[in-house]
This record gives C-alpha cells, structure tokens and sequence, in this order.
C-alpha cells in the first residue's frame, strides 16, 4: 500500500501522444483450421485446448502480423501463427490465426518443426528471427522430448522459406534448462543477435554472430531473479515466479556506442552493458556492467525506437513507462505514459510497425499463471499509439542501415560468380 502511494505521488501519467487504443481484443485464441472437423477432434484429443493458448509477441511486416503462442501448457496447436495486420471489414477483431509458415512447422516431438516459440524479431529486410526454445509444456517441467533450441531465420519476401538455422550448442543453451524469452538484432558486425535466457539454472545473454554462424553466452548476478522481486500483485492476483534476465533492448542504429538493456522480470534494476563488449566475448563482463537504476515495478518485455526513446511496463501497475535514453538519466527521466487497470493488465512486449505506430501486448498472464483464465470475457490485447517513430532497428530519419545479406539465393549468387571467374581464370591461363 506504501509503495503503490510512493509511486502515485512520483510518477503521473504523462499525456504526450494519443492514448492507447484496442485493436484486437480475444476472448480466446482460435485458428483457422484445415477443416470443422479436425477442429472437433483437436478439442476432444485435447490436441487443442482454448484456455491454454495465449500471446507473448506480435511483430508487423507488410500487411500481415505475426503473433507467439508459448507452450507452456498441453493443447497449444500452434505456437506460430499469422493474419491481416487489420481488422477485416474494419470489425473482426479477433481473427483466427494462420499457423506460420505451415501446420507442419508446428508439429510436437519433430526437432524441425517449431516446438515452443516465445519471441520472434524482423529485421528491416523481411528477415524473420523465431527463437525455438525446443521443448513444450514448460511451465508442467515434463520433459516429454526436447529437442535443442534453435534460432531459425526465415525470408518473408519469400513465402517463410527457410533460410538459416542454427542449434544452440548445450554449452550455450542446455536442452531441456534454456527458455529463449526474447531477441533483438544488431545489422554491424556481419549481423548479431542479442537473446535472452531465463532458464532457471543457467541465465545469460545469449551473443549469436551471423557471419560466423558461432553462439556464445554472458553470465552477471544482474541477469539473475532478485529474491525480494519474486512475488508481486497484478489486478489483486498473485504472483510468485522467480524470473531471471527477460525484457531486452538496444540503443538505436544512429548510436556510435550502441547498448544493450534488460532487467531480469522478478528485478526492480534496469541494467546495461555496452554491445562491444557482448561482441567481443570478454571474459570479465562485471567491469561492463552498469546499473541505471531501480524501477516502481517488475517489467516483462521493453522496446527502443529509432530516437532512443525506452519503452516498458510495470506489472503491479499496469502502466506503460518511457524513458528518453538521450535527454536525461533514468532517475529523474521516467514518464507514465498509460495507466489501465483493465486494458494494460501485464503488458507483456512491445513493437513498432512500419507507420510509426507503436503496439503492446497484454495478456492478463497473472490468471494464466494462476489456472483462472476466463474464456468468457477477453483476456488477450493489442493496444496501439501512434508515435511516428520507428524501432531501434532503424536510424532516426527513417531508412534502415546496411544489412549483410545472407539469404540463400544470396549464397547460391556467390557461388555462381565464383564459379564463374573461376572458369574465366582458366580460361585466361590457357
Ligand atoms: C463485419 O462486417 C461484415 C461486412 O460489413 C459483416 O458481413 C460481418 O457479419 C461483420 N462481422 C462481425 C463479427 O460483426
Ligand atoms: C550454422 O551452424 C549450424 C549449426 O547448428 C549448421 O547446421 C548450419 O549449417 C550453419 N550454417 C551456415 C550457413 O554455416
Ligand atoms: C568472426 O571470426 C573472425 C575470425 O575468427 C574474428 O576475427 C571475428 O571477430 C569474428 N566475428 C564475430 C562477430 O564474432
Ligand atoms: C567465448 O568465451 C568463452 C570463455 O572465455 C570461450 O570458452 C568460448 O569459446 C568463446 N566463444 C567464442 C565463439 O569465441
Ligand atoms: C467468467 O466471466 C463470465 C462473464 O463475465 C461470468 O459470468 C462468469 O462467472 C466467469 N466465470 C468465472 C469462473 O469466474
Ligand atoms: C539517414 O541517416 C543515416 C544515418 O545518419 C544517413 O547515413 C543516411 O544518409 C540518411 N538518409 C537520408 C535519406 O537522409
């Protein structure tokens, strides 16, 4: 009760956009299924169960959207999926999903279809990063088959064909302990990617380099759960989950000395450690990293746009905060800028689409957690703003920077020219 006086006296909603607005609003998440009668029998196999289903992650390319659907109980049929970026008809706001790229790639127990996907990043070329964690029903720690976790890398120009994937090695990320929580991507350095691993034994910062396709991982007592942040109040339910390192950002392509930030969820810290030193594999990562701060409340996922604007929620609030990286410290910087105790109950990530606008997902997780999920009222939201940023993805004029292209036609290109000279060469010397 304290506290939450402390915080209402410190921080006041701050209007300095439009507010938050209900896009799409589930009761229930619901897929378009081959036929009405693989549907019936999904549900009486309990291959499908309704209340089990819910939302970590949206993410925008073209007209389309692109949602996460974690296994983290038994009848999850697919744990990604697909529909129009818009309402259809301006009112169907709650669309059934596609599954993305096909039902195949959602199969359980087969190591190369998508066994749990609770994270998936675009980068500015229709690259979409998904993070498998490989193994379903986390949240039951039955190891029924776990598969390694991967990162696999599809072209969304190109109907999802894949285009890379790669297995973590156990050293990095131990099947059956790592839980791939979320991933943001750096276009330098031949491309990297910076994911998050709360797995209860062994949390870090996973570094993947794409040029030389090799993983590593960063270890600090910062990206481990704090004891006194564990249990916490979201609408007068309880939650008790110790959650290391979760939410993670990364200072805007304009930034010469690009950061990265996260906060284990069961933390009141927001952290940081600067991307040279994540690249490079240094072996003594405390004198890297610095503490900005202690937050109001526990945050899930955060967000960066192209000016360095920062973007989280505080659980036991149900408010959105942001934070201007550039203008001024974390201390005196932060600005409530939504406060609902029904639209914005557990924000869980955000996103920017292509025309400035910036999306949230709440999903009201407290009731997931506590097996008290009503199918009858809604419990799954997107709620949007419009800020006319981009993400941190690209630089502040708008364009994106340079990615290298990695996409297999790229590679077979290479290989042809190569080819080519090569002949030439012998040719020549003849
Ligand atoms: C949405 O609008 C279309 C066309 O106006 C109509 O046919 C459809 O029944 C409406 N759907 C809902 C869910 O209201
Ligand atoms: C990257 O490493 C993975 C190991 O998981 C391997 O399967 C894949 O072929 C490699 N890809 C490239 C492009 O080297
Ligand atoms: C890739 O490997 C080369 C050669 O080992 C090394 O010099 C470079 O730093 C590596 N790049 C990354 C991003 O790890
Ligand atoms: C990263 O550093 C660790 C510990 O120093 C080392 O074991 C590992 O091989 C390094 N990984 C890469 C890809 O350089
Ligand atoms: C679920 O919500 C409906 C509609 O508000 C309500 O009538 C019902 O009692 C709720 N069920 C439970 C178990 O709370
Ligand atoms: C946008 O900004 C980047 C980085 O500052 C710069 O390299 C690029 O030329 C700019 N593009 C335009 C169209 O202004």
């Amino acid at each position: 009760m304290q506290r939450l006086l402390l915080l209402t006296l410190s921080l006041v909603v701050v209007l300095c956009h439009e507010q938050f607005q209900v896009i799409f609003e589930w009761k229930s998440i619901d897929f378009k299924w081959p036929s009405e009668e693989v549907r019936k029998y999904a549900l009486l196999r309990g291959d499908y169960i309704p209340m089990n289903n819910f939302i970590t992650t949206v993410k925008f390319w073209k007209d389309k959207m692109y949602l996460t659907i974690p296994r983290w109980k038994d009848g999850v049929p697919v744990t990604l999926g697909v529909t129009s970026a818009k309402p259809v008809n301006n009112n169907e706001t709650a669309p059934f999903l596609d599954p993305f790229p096909t039902w195949d790639m959602q199969k359980l127990g087969d190591c190369s279809a998508f066994q749990l996907v609770h994270s998936i990043e675009i980068d500015p070329k229709g690259r979409m990063w998904v993070l498998d964690t490989g193994r379903s029903t986390a949240l039951r720690m039955e190891n029924k088959r776990d598969c390694p976790a991967r990162l696999v890398i599809l072209d969304l120009e190109d109907n999802g064909k894949i285009i890379r994937t790669y297995e973590f090695p156990d050293y990095v990320a131990r099947r059956g302990v790592t839980y791939l929580n979320d991933i943001v991507l750096d276009h330098e350095n031949g491309g990297m990617a910076y994911i998050t691993d709360n797995g209860l034994d062994d949390p870090g910062i996973i570094v993947y380099s794409v040029k030389n396709n090799t993983s590593w991982k960063i270890r600090h007592d910062s990206m481990k759960a704090e004891k006194e942040a564990v249990g916490f109040m979201v609408a007068k339910t309880r939650v008790i989950n110790p959650v290391n390192v979760d939410g993670i950002a990364l200072s805007p392509a304009s930034e010469s000395n690009r950061q990265i930030y996260y906060s284990p969820l069961s933390s009141f810290h927001l952290y940081s450690i600067p991307v040279s030193a994540a690249r490079d594999n240094v072996t003594n990562i405390d004198q890297f990293v610095k503490e900005l701060g202690r937050k109001e409340s526990q945050t899930d996922g955060m967000a960066m746009s192209a000016t360095g604007v920062l973007y989280f929620g505080l659980l036991a609030d149900d408010a959105i905060v942001m934070w201007d990286t550039k203008k001024s410290s974390f201390a005196v910087g932060r600005r409530i800028i939504s406060r609902d105790h029904v639209l914005t109950q557990w924000p869980d990530s955000f996103t920017f689409d292509e025309d400035g606008n910036f999306w949230c997902v709440t999903n009201m997780l407290q009731n997931f957690l506590n097996n008290r999920v009503n199918i009858s009222v809604p419990n799954y939201r997107l709620i949007r703003t419009h800020l006319g940023v981009k993400s941190y993805q690209y630089y502040e004029n708008g364009t994106a920077p340079e990615w290298p292209d990695f996409t297999a036609s790229a590679e077979s290109v290479r290989f042809a020219l190569a080819t080519l000279l090569a002949v030439l060469l012998v040719f020549v010397a003849k």
